[in-house]
């Protein structure tokens, strides 16, 4: 048995040297190790043996089968790398050239923008949530107070889905989700809803019919106008600088009273409380002053309708512009590119 097992070694050592294949290895390892191999049936046969004669065969038989296992791994590896050398080598190319690089691609300037307002809000105790885009033509309309006369529910201004009354638009602002969340929760209330919203508005290149807004409300007992103007003046300077501030000018929504629009001084020609602005700024006109966005104290009988006492609670909401802002960020006025997706308009984010 000694004998057949020097033989058994010899013979996978010249064989594993000639071996031209990884097949032939395969077929080695299967004639030594498998179920049946040469050596797998050695080892079965040692109980044949004398107790002294198996310890020393069996000793030996380990280590010709470790052996083995070892040359025939040895050898595929061997095999393999000469295998894709050769395949490389026949290929016509040539394999020093540096590969090309994929390009990643990168958030649109809006989302950026959106992504930095909410880690603000997230920090100031505010959760997020967002709502549908096509909208029932009760939640964008009638529970945010809008007669049924209102000019904002004209064809001319809406996309209407189907039927006009009791149908479906695309949701024409963000103000929809105040009424889903009161729906949906109880005081205290502190949400933004950042999101797209769509209107029949495509007068020049600084209107889109598609654009983003980001809806805030609050809710609780005691909320005031001042807890508002607060807010805003927090929102302003994260956005635009601790220079700029804020002008509140009355104003008129259905579902807020009272109503402010919301004037933020000029970012384009640096206009503040201590620096005049310049006359021929195309931003502010020269008056100093850019209209951003809308807000107000949440109306009574939208709270009412939305299942929360307003003899209890009081509340306030505000629509920030998030294209605007991303346009005033960026310095970059005109807001089709945005939607464009002309990558040579995106890259420069
Ligand atoms: N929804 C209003 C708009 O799109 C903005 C707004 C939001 C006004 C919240 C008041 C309160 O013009």
């Amino acid at each position: 048995m000694l004998e057949k097992l020097t033989e058994l070694k010899q013979q996978i050592e010249t064989a594993l040297s000639t071996a031209a294949d990884i097949a032939e290895v395969d077929a080695l390892r299967v004639k030594m190790l498998g179920r049946k191999g040469e050596i797998t049936l050695l080892l079965k046969n040692l109980g044949s043996l004398s107790p002294d004669e198996r310890k020393t065969i069996g000793q030996k038989a380990n280590a010709v089968r470790d052996f083995v296992t070892q040359s025939l791994e040895t050898a595929r590896i061997r095999l393999e790398a000469e295998h894709l050398n050769q395949s490389l080598l026949s290929e016509d190319m040539d394999i020093t050239l540096p590969g090309k690089r994929r390009k990643l691609g990168r958030l649109h300037p809006v989302t950026t923008i959106t992504n930095e307002l909410e880690s603000l809000f997230v920090s100031l105790g505010f959760d997020i949530v967002e709502g549908p885009l096509i909208e029932t033509v009760r939640h964008n309309f009638d529970a945010l107070n809008h007669p049924h006369n209102h000019p904002s529910r004209d064809e001319a201004d809406t996309f209407y889905i189907a039927g006009a009354n009791d149908g479906y638009v695309l949701r024409t602002h963000t103000s929809p989700m105040q009424v889903r969340t009161m729906e949906s929760r109880t005081p205290p209330i502190r949400v933004v809803v950042p999101g797209m919203v769509a209107r029949n508005d495509d007068i020049d290149a600084t209107h889109t019919p598609v654009f983003h807004q980001m809806e805030g409300l609050v809710v609780d007992k005691g909320i005031t106008f001042s807890d508002l103007r607060g807010m805003l003046d927090i929102i302003v300077r994260y956005t635009f600088g601790e220079e700029a501030s804020v002008r509140l000018r009355p104003s008129h929504f259905p579902f807020t009273e009272p109503s402010a629009e919301v004037d933020i001084s000029c970012y384009a020609c640096g206009a503040s409380a201590k620096k005049p602005a310049r006359e021929d700024c195309a931003t502010c006109k020269g008056t100093g002053w850019v209209e951003l966005w809308g807000c107000g104290m949440v109306h009574p009988e939208v709270l009412r309708m939305s299942g929360i006492d307003p003899t209890i609670y009081s509340g306030y909401a505000f629509g920030l512009g998030t294209l605007r802002i991303t346009s005033a960020h960026y310095g970059i006025p005109i807001l089709k590119p945005y939607f464009e997706n002309d990558v040579q308009f995106l890259n420069q984010f």
